[in-house]
């Protein structure tokens, strides 16, 4: 299994700027000097379990789960490749970028989530099958690298963010933009999209069965870094909990970074819910 994505210095990071502080504004509202903060975040310095629940209070963390991350005490199961229904996962790791693509499909067709690892290992995993769509969850490089090389020169339809149209001109394909709530007919899989803002403007997770694809919306034990600024950073801490979190606890989550997870495991061990 792969690591954690985040450590303790990420979670504090992604935490800080979401509340517009800098280093030097939380080091004057925790006593935690400045020099401490930036080693934590670079990950040269461990935090006493003081200065951990001091930091969770500061910056709205649960205390004990995110002393849990500081001291490496917790890692999630490991998530059966399976989907209800009858689908079956293949979770495609590239290590220069740690990121995520899954193949998702039953024995005739199959799509295709994201697409930041190599084409081959893509072409490898679909076989034989039909590629019935790639679905993106969002349009950072690290997550369509690959999609020219796979969709170049065919009608394969792109189901995408309306937001982040534009990150995918040119490319090829049959962009075919998603909102809320739509539920995608891809496949052998009917995908219910669930906007989680905030990461980008476009970030969306994708359910199927009893799984959701989510991106970087969360990460096992973490969310993604919010990019879309202070305004956003509750935005999508609210909506990973209500469209993700309510789901029942042996649902399976599928990251764009880090270990496979659970509704039940992140509410149990993730420090920002
Ligand atoms: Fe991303």
């Amino acid at each position: 299994m792969v690591p954690l994505e985040d450590e303790f210095g990420d979670l504090v990071g992604k935490s800080r700027r979401g509340h517009g502080l800098s280093v030097e504004e939380l080091a004057a509202q925790t006593g935690i000097d400045a020099g401490s903060l930036s080693a934590f975040e670079g990950y040269r310095h461990d935090p006493t379990r003081e200065q951990s629940d001091t930091l969770a209070k500061r910056l709205g963390l649960d205390a004990p789960k995110l002393w849990e991350i500081a001291a490496d005490t917790w890692a999630p199961e490991a998530v059966e490749p399976t989907i209800a229904g009858g689908l079956e996962v293949q979770s495609l790791w590239y290590g220069p970028d740690r990121v995520w693509a899954y193949v998702v499909g039953d024995a005739a067709s199959c799509v295709l989530i994201d697409a930041g690892v190599p084409e081959g290992d893509i072409r490898a995993a679909v076989g034989q099958r039909e590629l019935a769509g790639v679905l993106l969850t969002h349009t950072h490089g690290d997550h369509i690298n690959a999609l020219g090389a796979i969709v170049g020169g065919t009608d394969i339809p792109v189901h995408m963010p309306a937001e982040e149209l534009g990150a995918v001109a040119g490319l090829g394909g049959d962009a075919r933009p998603f909102s809320d709530g739509d539920v995608l007919q891809a496949g052998p899989g009917g995908f219910k999209v669930l906007h989680t803002p905030g990461h980008t403007a476009g970030e969306s997770c994708l359910a199927v069965g009893d799984a959701v694809f989510v991106g970087d919306a969360l990460f096992a034990g973490s969310i993604g870094g919010t990019n879309l600024g202070v305004d956003a950073f509750p935005i999508h801490k609210q909506t990973v909990r209500d469209k993700v979190l309510t789901l029942p606890g042996s649902t399976k989550l599928f990251s764009g970074h880090g270990p496979q997870t659970t509704v039940a495991e992140e509410l149990a061990h993730n420090p920002f819910f």
